[in-house]
Formats: C-alpha cells, structure tokens, sequence
C-alpha cells in the first residue's frame, strides 16, 4: 500500500496559482442562495476545459455535479463536495479584488472552497491513477437555504452512485497548512423559533381585566433557560437563545398590548436530544403562557441537522489530511462547534467527514472585514488529491 503516486507527487503550485486567479473573480462577483448565473457559469466552463466524464449543471438550480472516471477500472464512487453562494452583506475589507455588488460578499470563503475544487477537478482530469470515479458537488444555497437537502431531494446521490461524502471549511484561526477534525458530531444543529403569545389587551391601570401577554412573555424567556440548565444532561451542549422581541406601543405605554412576539434560535449537538428539546420546548412555551392566562401559537423552523462525521470516515480524511500536511498539523480532537453547516443532510445520508482547513490569522468567518487566504489553496488541493488516491487506490482501505 502506497500513496506516493503520479496523483499526489505533481507540484501543484501552477494550479493553486490558477486557482487564485479563479477564487478572486468569483470572490467579485458575489452571488446568493440558490441563484448562482454567474458563478455556476465560471464552474460549467472550467470542468468543461478540463475534460471531466460528464457535467451536469442545474441541479437545485445553480448546482454543478462533474464526474471523474479513473482510470484503473471499477472501484468506490466518492464525492467531493464544495459550497459556491455568498452572504447578504457590504464587504469592507478595501482588497482590490473586493466585491463589486452591493450588499453581497463571500464573507465565509466559499469562493476559495470552489476553487480548491476546481482546482482539484483539472489536476484529476488530467491524471487519473485510481480506481471508481470522484464525484465533484458544486453546491449552492449553504447560506441558509438547505442546498445540500436539495442537491439530495434531487436525488444527487442515487443519481451518480455516491458510496461516500467529503466536505471541507476554511477555519479562521487554524493555522495556514494545518487541519482540523473529529469524529462523531462536529456541529450543530441549528433550529429556530417565533412565538405569538395572545392574551387580551386592555387599559394598563386595570390589569386584572386583562390578561398580560408582556408578563406572560418574560416568562416564557426565563423558563425557556431552564431547558439547557434543568432537562439536558451537562456534557451534551444545548444553546437556547431568546434573541427577539416585539409587542405593545412605545406611544401608548398605558395600553396592555394584545400580542406580543418572541423569537430566536437553539442549538444541540446530538439527534435525540434535539427532539427531546423540541419537546420541552413546546410544552414550557404553551404552558408557561397559559398559566398566565395567554396562549401560545408557536412556528417552529427547523434547521440543518447536528453534522455528524462517520468516525471509520473521519479517520480516513485525517489519514488523508496527515499525508498531505504533516502530523503535527492536524489536530484529530478538534472541539465541535455551535455552528451549523447544511453539509450535514449529505453524511446523514451517506458516510463521510467534513474538515476545517486552516485559514491563518484571518477575520472570522461572516464578518465584513474576512477574506479567504489564498495560501490555503495549495493545501486544500492537496488533501482532496491525497484523499481521492487514499480512499480509490487503497484496496484494502475501510
Ligand atoms: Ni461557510
């Protein structure tokens, strides 16, 4: 078993160089959610140049799915998948490749996550030393719009016969050339809530001809802490977090209000406990409001799954990972994150793991001031080849 193949011994600083180029036009020309002309169109044209086995664009609208076939005969079918959409926001970093839309940036580096892929997908093409084939998933719609649920629903993965799921997200903080992983659950699941509690309005001097929902609502607040702190066991993370709030008349502070409305978002990090908080939830809005005379109406929207990493999946990519950067650049227990990421409907269906990439001493990810390293290019490029030799060439692999 070795992986000192044609595959992963080419210098890829020609590519990486390219690629730069390629992540600072998309990085310019920002796109969002699942509409995505510009930057599909840029994706479509290079795996055209580079002569993938098949294209397949307008999958969940804007996404791109090309397929490798290598070259050894028969084998696994992985898929690499990369995110391609940007965020609703000025950028104010002054780069001169800084975005020219207006209120639009890759301010979480999706558009270096493109083309490492990219990148990788022409290195692939042009050398095929492995068995099976690589699936390449340009992705749209991270950014809140459940890309990958779609991609999926579209049935990406019955489609070209995925065995296997890998992701990859530049980290803020992580050094440049270093990578970051664990097994089992790696983010969070992110849902989120807004409550309508109705009582009954009425003349603030009279209270008891009413039934307070502003009273009822700050209870509904303090007993919504009481889901993390009293139900849920202390090492399994739960976040509840009240982040909005509306109701009555700041022009008519004599008037108790019919309504009022609270929102905000609740995280967990396992399946079972994010049901079970779901639950409580309902019961400790609905009764917590009816004890003070209101009701609760309550609209629940959920969000993506707990990211999960298969652990005989993530041990592959750390392997991967290793070869590519070093040992002592990968850190194997890397703390899971209250984040989520929509990657997770994808290893909900299929094995597989998803890895930070370092991004140096960047701003953080969704702040107006980051931007995406292209130093890490090389990196990155480099571990998806190594992983692509590792998980097709290594018969004997898990
Ligand atoms: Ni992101």
């Amino acid at each position: 078993m070795t992986f000192d193949t044609p595959l992963v011994r080419s210098s890829l600083d020609e590519v990486a160089d390219e690629a730069k180029d390629w992540r600072r036009t998309i990085h310019q020309y920002p796109e969002l959610l699942f509409d995505l002309p510009k930057t599909a169109a840029l994706v479509t044209e290079k795996l055209t140049e580079f002569g993938c086995d098949e294209i397949v664009g307008g999958i969940a609208k804007s996404g791109v799915v090309a397929v490798i076939n290598g070259t050894k005969g028969r084998g696994r079918t992985i898929a690499l998948r990369c995110d391609m959409d940007a965020l609703p926001m000025a950028e104010q970093t002054n780069l001169q490749h800084a975005s020219k839309v207006e209120n639009m940036m890759h301010a979480c580096g999706h558009d270096g996550h493109t083309a490492m892929l990219l990148a990788t997908a022409k290195q692939l093409s042009a050398n095929r030393d492995f068995a099976g084939k690589v699936v390449l998933i340009f992705q749209p719609a991270e950014e809140g719009g459940a890309g990958a649920r779609v991609m999926i629903e579209e049935g990406v993965l019955e489609r070209f016969g995925i065995d296997e799921v890998y992701g990859m997200h530049n980290q803020p903080g992580l050094d440049i050339g270093s990578f970051a992983i664990r097994s089992g659950p790696m983010m969070a699941a992110g849902d989120r809530f807004v409550v309508t509690i109705n009582g009954k309005g009425g003349h603030a001097a009279y209270p008891h001809l009413s039934h307070d929902p502003v009273l009822a609502g700050a209870q509904v607040i303090v007993a919504l802490q009481a889901i993390a702190s009293r139900f849920t066991n202390p090492f399994d993370p739960v976040v509840v977090s009240v982040t909005y709030l509306e109701g009555g008349n700041p022009g008519a502070l004599n008037v108790i209000p019919a309504a009022i409305r609270i929102g905000g978002t609740i995280r967990t990090m396992q399946t079972a406990t994010r049901e079970m908080v779901e639950q409580h939830f309902r019961e400790v809005v609905a009764n917590t409001a009816r004890s003070f005379g209101s009701q609760a109406e309550i609209d629940w929207r959920p969000g993506y799954p707990v990211t999960v990493n298969d652990p005989v999946k993530a041990r592959a990519a750390a392997k991967a990972a290793t070869f590519a950067a070093g040992a002592d650049n990968v850190d194997t227990d890397w703390p899971p994150t209250m984040g989520s990421e929509d990657f997770s409907y994808m290893l909900d269906k299929r094995p597989g793991a998803m890895i930070w990439l370092g991004n140096g001493n960047s701003a953080d990810l969704h702040s107006p001031a980051y931007d995406f390293n292209d130093d890490a290019i090389v990196h990155g490029v480099r571990y998806w080849l190594t992983l692509v030799d590792q998980r097709l060439n290594d018969s004997a692999g898990e």
